[in-house]
Protein backbone atom coordinates (compact mmCIF):
# COMPACT_ATOMS: atom_id res chain seq x y z
CA UNK A 1 0.00 0.00 0.00
CA UNK A 2 1.26 3.64 -0.65
CA UNK A 3 1.89 6.00 1.99
CA UNK A 4 3.27 5.73 5.04
CA UNK A 5 2.19 2.88 7.50
CA UNK A 6 1.54 5.05 10.76
CA UNK A 7 1.12 8.84 10.66
CA UNK A 8 0.62 10.96 13.44
CA UNK A 9 -0.48 13.93 12.83
CA UNK A 10 -0.71 17.33 15.04
CA UNK A 11 -1.35 15.41 17.93
CA UNK A 12 -1.50 17.06 22.19
CA UNK A 13 -2.58 15.51 24.90
CA UNK A 14 -3.00 17.01 28.36
CA UNK A 15 -3.69 15.09 31.32
CA UNK A 16 -5.78 16.35 33.72
CA UNK A 17 -5.58 15.52 37.63
CA UNK A 18 -7.15 17.05 40.48
CA UNK A 19 -4.74 19.40 41.13
CA UNK A 20 -3.17 20.21 37.85
CA UNK A 21 -3.23 19.63 33.88
CA UNK A 22 -0.13 18.47 32.78
CA UNK A 23 0.99 18.91 28.99
CA UNK A 24 2.37 15.50 28.05
CA UNK A 25 2.54 16.22 24.04
CA UNK A 26 2.29 19.09 22.22
CA UNK A 27 1.61 18.95 17.89
CA UNK A 28 3.46 15.84 17.29
CA UNK A 29 3.73 14.99 13.81
CA UNK A 30 5.64 12.13 12.64
CA UNK A 31 5.22 9.11 9.93
CA UNK A 32 6.11 5.91 10.29
CA UNK A 33 6.73 3.88 6.63
CA UNK A 34 5.77 0.75 6.58
CA UNK A 35 8.64 -2.22 7.74
CA UNK A 36 10.50 0.83 9.33
CA UNK A 37 12.30 0.56 12.86
CA UNK A 38 11.32 3.91 13.96
CA UNK A 39 12.76 4.73 17.77
CA UNK A 40 11.64 7.25 19.63
CA UNK A 41 13.82 8.99 22.42
CA UNK A 42 13.99 11.73 25.21
CA UNK A 43 14.08 12.81 28.91
CA UNK A 44 11.82 11.31 31.59
CA UNK A 45 8.16 11.95 31.40
CA UNK A 46 8.15 14.17 27.29
CA UNK A 47 5.46 11.53 26.69
CA UNK A 48 7.21 8.74 25.04
CA UNK A 49 4.98 6.46 26.77
CA UNK A 50 1.56 8.36 25.80
CA UNK A 51 2.84 8.78 22.56
CA UNK A 52 3.23 4.99 22.17
CA UNK A 53 -0.35 4.51 24.01
CA UNK A 54 -2.03 6.60 21.38
CA UNK A 55 -0.79 5.16 17.98
CA UNK A 56 -2.17 1.93 20.03
CA UNK A 57 -5.62 3.41 20.62
CA UNK A 58 -4.93 3.12 24.28
CA UNK A 59 -5.28 7.11 24.87
CA UNK A 60 -6.98 9.84 22.36
CA UNK A 61 -5.82 12.27 21.28
CA UNK A 62 -7.67 16.26 22.68
CA UNK A 63 -5.54 17.98 18.99
CA UNK A 64 -4.93 16.24 16.10
CA UNK A 65 -5.22 12.61 14.85
CA UNK A 66 -3.30 9.04 14.57
CA UNK A 67 -4.28 7.04 10.88
CA UNK A 68 -2.96 3.43 10.05
CA UNK A 69 -3.27 2.90 6.47
CA UNK A 70 -4.80 6.29 6.50
CA UNK A 71 -7.87 5.14 8.58
CA UNK A 72 -8.21 7.18 12.53
CA UNK A 73 -7.08 5.43 15.28
CA UNK A 74 -10.07 5.54 17.90
CA UNK A 75 -9.72 2.83 19.68
CA UNK A 76 -7.12 -0.35 20.31
CA UNK A 77 -7.02 -2.88 17.55
CA UNK A 78 -5.06 -6.02 18.75
CA UNK A 79 -5.29 -8.00 15.41
CA UNK A 80 -3.34 -4.98 13.74
CA UNK A 81 -1.08 -3.42 16.59
CA UNK A 82 0.53 -5.61 19.18
CA UNK A 83 2.07 -3.44 22.47
CA UNK A 84 4.80 -4.54 24.73
CA UNK A 85 4.52 -2.22 27.64
CA UNK A 86 7.23 -0.60 30.10
CA UNK A 87 5.66 -3.51 32.66
CA UNK A 88 5.17 -6.50 31.86
CA UNK A 89 1.65 -6.95 32.79
CA UNK A 90 1.33 -10.86 32.61
CA UNK A 91 -1.89 -12.80 33.34
CA UNK A 92 -0.27 -14.64 36.47
CA UNK A 93 -2.47 -17.53 36.67
CA UNK A 94 -1.05 -18.74 33.31
CA UNK A 95 2.40 -19.99 33.01
CA UNK A 96 4.92 -18.49 30.38
CA UNK A 97 3.40 -20.83 27.42
CA UNK A 98 -0.04 -20.02 28.15
CA UNK A 99 0.74 -16.40 28.18
CA UNK A 100 2.35 -16.08 25.04
CA UNK A 101 -0.53 -18.21 23.82
CA UNK A 102 -3.42 -16.03 24.99
CA UNK A 103 -4.11 -13.85 21.90
CA UNK A 104 -4.02 -16.81 20.15
CA UNK A 105 -6.44 -18.72 22.11
CA UNK A 106 -8.95 -15.40 21.85
CA UNK A 107 -8.56 -15.84 18.29
CA UNK A 108 -10.15 -19.52 18.06
CA UNK A 109 -6.84 -21.15 18.00
CA UNK A 110 -6.57 -24.67 18.75
CA UNK A 111 -4.50 -25.66 21.79
CA UNK A 112 -1.87 -27.77 20.22
CA UNK A 113 -1.43 -24.88 17.25
CA UNK A 114 -1.30 -22.46 19.93
CA UNK A 115 1.19 -23.69 21.61
CA UNK A 116 3.63 -24.70 19.39
CA UNK A 117 3.78 -21.12 18.14
CA UNK A 118 3.94 -19.87 21.48
CA UNK A 119 6.95 -23.10 22.36
CA UNK A 120 8.56 -21.73 19.26
CA UNK A 121 8.97 -18.19 20.35
CA UNK A 122 10.32 -19.16 23.79
CA UNK A 123 13.27 -21.27 22.50
CA UNK A 124 14.96 -18.54 21.06
CA UNK A 125 14.65 -16.15 23.97
CA UNK A 126 16.23 -18.80 26.54
CA UNK A 127 13.14 -19.95 28.12
CA UNK A 128 12.63 -23.45 26.51
CA UNK A 129 13.26 -24.98 30.42
CA UNK A 130 10.59 -22.16 32.05
CA UNK A 131 7.37 -22.55 29.70
CA UNK A 132 5.32 -24.11 32.49
CA UNK A 133 6.67 -21.78 34.88
CA UNK A 134 4.00 -19.07 36.19
CA UNK A 135 4.97 -15.54 36.26
CA UNK A 136 5.65 -15.14 39.78
CA UNK A 137 8.62 -17.78 39.50
CA UNK A 138 10.32 -15.93 36.64
CA UNK A 139 13.02 -13.27 36.89
CA UNK A 140 12.06 -9.92 36.43
CA UNK A 141 14.28 -10.24 32.66
CA UNK A 142 12.23 -13.84 31.81
CA UNK A 143 8.92 -12.30 32.42
CA UNK A 144 9.64 -9.10 29.88
CA UNK A 145 10.96 -11.68 27.53
CA UNK A 146 7.41 -13.21 27.58
CA UNK A 147 5.36 -10.24 27.41
CA UNK A 148 7.94 -9.67 24.10
CA UNK A 149 7.05 -12.99 22.85
CA UNK A 150 3.19 -12.86 23.71
CA UNK A 151 3.35 -9.45 21.35
CA UNK A 152 5.20 -11.17 18.54
CA UNK A 153 3.38 -14.53 18.80
CA UNK A 154 -0.08 -12.75 17.14
CA UNK A 155 1.94 -11.72 14.14
CA UNK A 156 0.26 -8.54 14.28
CA UNK A 157 2.03 -5.86 10.78
CA UNK A 158 2.88 -3.56 13.84
CA UNK A 159 4.81 -3.56 16.79
CA UNK A 160 4.91 -1.21 19.49
CA UNK A 161 7.78 -1.75 22.13
CA UNK A 162 7.79 0.54 25.09
CA UNK A 163 11.45 0.17 26.63
CA UNK A 164 10.99 -3.86 26.36
CA UNK A 165 14.89 -3.89 27.61
CA UNK A 166 14.60 -1.42 30.02
CA UNK A 167 14.70 -4.01 33.32
CA UNK A 168 17.56 -6.19 31.63
CA UNK A 169 21.24 -6.35 32.12
CA UNK A 170 23.11 -4.81 29.80
CA UNK A 171 24.54 -8.33 28.16
CA UNK A 172 20.98 -9.54 28.04
CA UNK A 173 19.61 -6.66 26.61
CA UNK A 174 22.19 -6.34 23.78
CA UNK A 175 21.18 -10.13 22.85
CA UNK A 176 17.76 -9.26 22.90
CA UNK A 177 18.56 -6.56 20.73
CA UNK A 178 20.46 -9.00 17.98
CA UNK A 179 16.94 -11.13 18.19
CA UNK A 180 14.72 -8.68 17.72
CA UNK A 181 16.24 -7.52 14.78
CA UNK A 182 16.56 -11.11 13.46
CA UNK A 183 12.67 -11.48 13.92
CA UNK A 184 11.69 -7.90 12.26
CA UNK A 185 14.07 -8.23 9.00
CA UNK A 186 12.69 -12.10 8.77
CA UNK A 187 8.95 -11.28 9.84
CA UNK A 188 9.20 -7.84 8.14
CA UNK A 189 6.94 -5.80 10.56
CA UNK A 190 6.82 -1.92 11.70
CA UNK A 191 8.09 -1.63 14.59
CA UNK A 192 7.92 1.79 17.04
CA UNK A 193 10.34 1.43 19.72
CA UNK A 194 10.84 3.10 22.83
CA UNK A 195 14.00 3.67 24.41
CA UNK A 196 16.86 5.76 27.11
CA UNK A 197 19.60 4.14 25.27
CA UNK A 198 21.27 6.24 22.13
CA UNK A 199 23.48 2.85 21.49
CA UNK A 200 20.46 0.72 21.65
CA UNK A 201 18.33 3.25 19.41
CA UNK A 202 21.10 3.27 17.13
CA UNK A 203 21.77 -0.76 16.95
CA UNK A 204 18.75 -1.83 15.83
CA UNK A 205 16.92 1.31 13.82
CA UNK A 206 16.41 3.24 10.28
CA UNK A 207 15.26 5.93 12.10
CA UNK A 208 15.49 7.65 15.52
CA UNK A 209 12.89 10.96 16.50
CA UNK A 210 14.21 12.73 19.45
CA UNK A 211 11.82 14.90 21.68
CA UNK A 212 11.93 17.33 23.97
CA UNK A 213 11.60 17.82 27.37
CA UNK A 214 7.59 17.99 28.77
CA UNK A 215 5.71 18.52 26.64
CA UNK A 216 7.11 16.46 23.96
CA UNK A 217 7.42 17.93 20.10
CA UNK A 218 9.26 16.54 17.76
CA UNK A 219 13.28 17.86 18.43
CA UNK A 220 15.03 16.02 15.05
CA UNK A 221 14.79 13.00 13.73
CA UNK A 222 17.67 11.30 12.38
CA UNK A 223 18.64 8.80 9.56
CA UNK A 224 20.39 5.67 10.21
CA UNK A 225 21.46 4.87 7.02
CA UNK A 226 23.54 1.75 8.03
CA UNK A 227 23.53 -1.77 7.21
CA UNK A 228 23.20 -4.75 9.57
CA UNK A 229 24.35 -6.11 11.85
CA UNK A 230 25.81 -2.25 13.26
CA UNK A 231 29.12 -1.94 15.00
CA UNK A 232 28.90 0.29 17.82
CA UNK A 233 32.61 1.24 17.45
CA UNK A 234 32.29 2.03 13.67
CA UNK A 235 33.16 5.83 12.86
CA UNK A 236 29.54 5.96 10.97
CA UNK A 237 27.54 4.46 14.31
CA UNK A 238 30.05 7.00 16.59
CA UNK A 239 29.51 10.24 14.71
CA UNK A 240 25.08 9.36 14.93
CA UNK A 241 25.79 8.88 18.38
CA UNK A 242 27.76 12.51 18.60
CA UNK A 243 25.29 14.31 17.18
CA UNK A 244 22.10 12.21 18.81
CA UNK A 245 23.26 13.00 22.35
CA UNK A 246 24.01 16.52 21.58
CA UNK A 247 20.16 16.37 21.18
CA UNK A 248 19.40 14.25 24.04
CA UNK A 249 21.60 16.39 26.29
CA UNK A 250 19.88 19.74 25.88
CA UNK A 251 16.68 18.14 26.86
CA UNK A 252 17.27 16.28 29.21
CA UNK A 253 19.44 19.24 30.75
CA UNK A 254 15.86 20.77 30.68
CA UNK A 255 14.63 18.29 32.99
CA UNK A 256 16.86 17.76 35.73
CA UNK A 257 16.82 22.00 36.24
CA UNK A 258 13.27 21.93 36.94
N1 LIG B 1 -2.81 8.57 32.94
C1 LIG B 1 -2.17 9.66 33.29
N2 LIG B 1 -2.71 10.56 34.14
C2 LIG B 1 -2.07 11.70 34.48
N3 LIG B 1 -0.85 12.04 34.02
C3 LIG B 1 -0.26 11.18 33.17
C4 LIG B 1 -0.87 9.95 32.77
N4 LIG B 1 -0.03 9.32 31.91
C5 LIG B 1 1.05 10.11 31.80
N5 LIG B 1 0.91 11.23 32.54
C6 LIG B 1 1.87 12.34 32.63
O1 LIG B 1 2.24 12.68 31.29
C7 LIG B 1 3.63 12.95 31.21
C8 LIG B 1 4.26 12.03 30.16
O2 LIG B 1 4.22 10.70 30.66
P1 LIG B 1 4.79 9.46 29.83
O3 LIG B 1 4.55 8.26 30.65
O4 LIG B 1 4.21 9.47 28.46
O5 LIG B 1 6.34 9.84 29.75
P2 LIG B 1 7.58 8.98 29.24
O6 LIG B 1 8.30 9.83 28.25
O7 LIG B 1 7.13 7.65 28.81
O8 LIG B 1 8.47 8.87 30.55
P3 LIG B 1 9.50 7.68 31.00
O9 LIG B 1 10.70 7.84 30.14
O10 LIG B 1 9.78 8.01 32.43
O11 LIG B 1 8.79 6.39 30.82
C9 LIG B 1 4.20 12.76 32.60
O12 LIG B 1 4.29 14.04 33.21
C10 LIG B 1 3.16 11.93 33.31
O13 LIG B 1 3.12 12.24 34.68
MG1 LIG C 1 7.47 5.74 29.51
Amino acid sequence: MAGPHIVVDGVSKRFETSADAVPALSEVSLAVGRREFCTVIGPSGCGKSTLLAMIGGLVLPDAGQVRIDGQPVEGPDPRRVAMVFQDPALLPWRTALDNVAFGLELRGMSRPERRRIAGDLLGPLGLREFAERYPRELSGGMRQRVAIARALAIDSEIVLMDEPFGALDEQTRLLMGEWLLSIWTRARKTVVFVTHSLQEALLLSTRVVALTARPGRVKSVLEVPLPYPRDLESPGLASLRATLWGEIREESLKTMGR
